[in-house]
């Protein structure tokens, strides 16, 4: 049988038991273990998130510890950590098991800040393993029928593209400290800048509006990314809402597609509206199977390099700085 690559979890909350209930069946890894500080988290077979439920996961099939000491002690042979800590424990505990010989993937947004994300790289390139951010969209089958169609320009030139992501306030705790979390802006409206800027580049400029709310961070945004000569786009994002709701829809000359809530429609003026199979749709599998075939092949994460998504929360930075001054006009490198 091929190789694959034993991978472990680090931090078994509620996207940790989403990654864990993909990986049966996937390709190019193996998960062989799972990390928690909290005992009853490693011992719930199923968990919710603002998505819905995780998707069961097979408990007996892993090794289960108490701390990440603890597990690279006794698994000799683990290659990969797929981190899904909560976010101020991204910087120490990725650099920190790359330091110590794993590959790291790790939950978005990459760091709490760019100057992190910095530090990640420079440990990445300095110990030679690789680091991709579980940046999801860019694995997710309705985003990547947008970036199809806009590659090959079947309905034309994009014209626009508005992308919606809302809901409440996450129920653990530390979400709702804009210290640890971020607050909105840059946990959870920071997956639609991520997508555009992977489908558009940097823009040439942005102007944010948003409010500060129970985070303390800015929880309610709406921005505009400037792209002189593209497309208008614009992304809103909110913690301050009764149900969490997705939804991207790109105008294209010759059509609409519209993603939301995972399922992926097309409109095209006076005929019918058609709705798109994708089939079955496992982005968190996909993304550790990438990053685990590219270490297979030792080849670079092409598809979430961290430089880029080092951009991403560099240019939610700028955003929150924008939304700061009253929604001004930043222009921005390239
Ligand atoms: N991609 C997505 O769609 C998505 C969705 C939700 C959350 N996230 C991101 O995933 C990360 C985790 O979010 P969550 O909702 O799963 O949070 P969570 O609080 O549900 O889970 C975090 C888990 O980490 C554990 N933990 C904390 N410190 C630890 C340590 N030192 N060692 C081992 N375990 C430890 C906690 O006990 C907890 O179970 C965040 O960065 C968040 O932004 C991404």
């Amino acid at each position: 049988m091929k190789k694959r690559v034993k991978a472990a979890i680090l931090g078994f909350g509620g996207i940790g038991h989403c990654h864990a209930s993909q990986y049966a069946g996937l390709k190019n890894v193996e998960l062989v273990a799972l990390c928690d500080i909290n005992p009853e988290q490693l011992n719930k077979a199923s968990e919710t998130i603002n998505l819905g439920d995780s998707g069961a996961i097979d408990l007996n099939a892993v090794r289960k510890y108490l701390s990440y000491e603890e597990m690279v002690k006794a698994e000799p042979d683990l290659e990969m950590i797929d981190i899904c800590l909560p976010t101020d424990l991204h910087c120490e505990y990725s650099c920190r098991a790359m330091k110590d010989g794993f590959h790291v993937i790790c939950e978005k947004p990459m760091a709490l800040n760019s100057k992190d994300c910095r530090k990640m790289i420079r440990v990445s390139e300095k110990t030679g393993k690789k680091l991709m951010i579980a940046q999801v969209l860019r694995f997710c089958k309705g985003f990547e029928a947008i970036r199809e169609a806009y590659n090959t320009r079947k309905y034309g030139k994009l014209l626009r593209l508005s992308m919606t992501r809302v809901g409440g306030l996450p129920n653990r705790l530390w979400f709702r400290d804009v210290k640890r979390s971020g607050g909105a802006m840059m946990d959870l409206h920071l997956h639609d800048l991520d997508f555009a800027i992977s489908l558009l580049g940097t823009p040439d400029a942005l102007i944010s509006f948003g409010v500060k709310a129970a985070s303390g961070g800015i929880d309610d945004s709406v921005s505009n990314y400037i792209y002189e000569n593209g497309p208008v786009v614009t992304s809103e994002g909110s913690w301050c809402r009764k149900k969490f709701h997705a939804v991207a829809a790109a105008v294209f000359e010759n059509a609409t597609l519209e993603f939301e809530d995972g399922a992926l429609t097309l409109y095209r003026v006076d005929q019918p509206v058609e709705t798109i199979d994708l089939g079955e749709d496992k982005p968190y599998g996909a993304e550790v199977d990438y990053l685990a075939e590219c270490i297979l092949k030792d080849v670079p994460p092409l598809r979430a390099m961290p430089e880029s998504t080092m951009q991403t929360v560099r240019l939610i930075e700028a955003e929150i700085r924008s939304a700061e001054a009253g929604g001004k006009r930043i222009r921005l490198k390239k």
